[in-house]
């Protein structure tokens, strides 16, 4: 593999997104483990060895990532590879799900993703090279309607019907404009 590709792993302190890093920085990519707990960061990227570098952030805090970005390509040189693996779940029903709970599913899976392919697809543009990976759910639309909505889950169809919010569609619409690899 080629030793020089520079990667960004969201949410890769632990689970999906460590495994995902591990497989980089096993192959000789450096990659950027990002994460918002310093300490359990800091240690996975000790366990990754010396091609993982921490990335401490947490992307809810919207306003912070340009500038982290930014910070890193600056670093970096460049970034070749983005995996947006971050995400929350939230295995509640249907029926007792609050505002303010979808409103925090929405704004780590939707918004956040959205903030950060924004500025690496910034990075990539300069660089005229890039892939953004979005991590999904394999789950289709149940009971557990915050994840599988913000997750895009299996298939789109299967929610349009079930969803006559607009909301469905920007989110549709969105996840087709930032898969850009
Ligand atoms: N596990 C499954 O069966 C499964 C199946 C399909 C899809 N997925 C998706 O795959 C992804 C990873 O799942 P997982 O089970 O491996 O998750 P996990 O073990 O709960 O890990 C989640 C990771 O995301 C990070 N994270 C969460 N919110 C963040 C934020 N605001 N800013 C920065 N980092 C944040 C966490 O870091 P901190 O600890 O520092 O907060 C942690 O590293 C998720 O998007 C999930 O929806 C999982």
């Amino acid at each position: 593999m080629n030793k020089n590709l520079i990667a960004l792993v969201t949410g890769a302190n632990a689970g999906l997104g460590f495994a995902t890093a591990k497989k980089f920085c096993d192959n000789g990519i450096t990659t950027y483990v990002n994460g918002r707990n310093k300490e359990k960061t800091l240690q996975a990227c000790e366990e990754l060895g010396p091609n993982a570098k921490p990335f401490i952030l947490d992307l809810n805090n919207l306003d912070e990532i340009p500038e982290a970005v930014a910070k890193l390509a600056e670093e970096a040189g460049k970034i070749d590879i983005l995996v947006n693996n971050a995400g929350i779940n939230m295995k509640k029903e249907f029926l007792e799900v609050t505002n303010d709970e979808f409103q925090n599913i929405l704004h780590t899976n939707v918004l956040a993703l959205f903030a950060v392919s924004r500025e690496v697809a910034k990075v990539m543009k300069k660089n005229n090279y890039g892939s953004i990976i979005r991590r999904i759910s394999a789950k289709p639309l149940d009971r557990r309607m915050a994840l599988t909505i913000s997750k895009f889950s299996r298939s789109r169809r299967e929610c349009m019907p079930s969803m006559s919010s607009c909301i469905e569609y920007l989110l549709v619409l969105l996840s087709e404009a930032i898969v850009i690899s």
